[in-house]
């Protein structure tokens, strides 16, 4: 099963025009809207990875760092980082951008996994990811560790 590298599927600043619908009564983003659109975004990747139907396995623990309001753009950035026998960590990171000024803060990063399925419904083989930036690298390595984790909470 030949590889693919981190670019070959990444999101790259899908923005997202915040409206007033999306804001809760402190007058900031809704953080559930974050976490699905952010799940759909990943979501993608898994699927353009594996070339398969993906389900999400599980989402890390999300820390919202910042809040981002109206008048911010939210920009999603979303790439793969390592993918396993069946399973495959999608990192996001979500920024919020000042619609005139452009200036960008950091708000969310979230780690999920995915498990890609066969026609039957079961988890199925899923090419290796193939990293070739420092950066890309550096998560591929952290990503298992991440696994790890993961692994030990499961069986808990
Ligand atoms: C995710 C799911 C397919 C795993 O099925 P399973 O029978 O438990 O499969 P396995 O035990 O063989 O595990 C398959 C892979 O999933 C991974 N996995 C399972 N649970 C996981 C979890 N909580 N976190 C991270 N990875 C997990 C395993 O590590 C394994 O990875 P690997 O093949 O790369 O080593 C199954 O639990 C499921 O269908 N869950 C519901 C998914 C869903 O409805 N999501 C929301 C809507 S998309």
């Amino acid at each position: 099963m030949d590889g693919k590298k981190p670019s070959d599927t990444a999101i790259h600043d899908h923005t997202y025009r915040i409206f007033p619908n999306d804001l809760n009564a402190q007058g900031t983003v809704f953080g559930g809207l974050i976490m699905a659109e952010a799940d759909r975004l990943a979501h993608i990747v898994a699927e353009r990875h594996s070339g398969r139907i993906c389900v999400t396995a599980s989402v890390d623990s999300i820390l919202f760092h910042a809040p981002a309001g109206h008048g911010d753009n939210l920009i999603f950035q979303t790439m793969i980082n390592r993918a396993w026998n069946t399973s495959m960590e999608v990192g996001v990171r979500v920024m919020a951008e000042e619609r005139t000024t452009m200036q960008k803060k950091h708000i969310v990063s979230a780690y999920m996994t995915f498990v890609a399925l066969d026609d039957h419904g079961k988890p199925t083989k899923v090419p290796p990811v193939i990293p070739s930036s420092k950066d890309e690298k550096r998560r591929f390595e952290e990503a298992d560790q991440r696994r790890s984790l993961r692994i030990a909470q499961r069986n808990i």
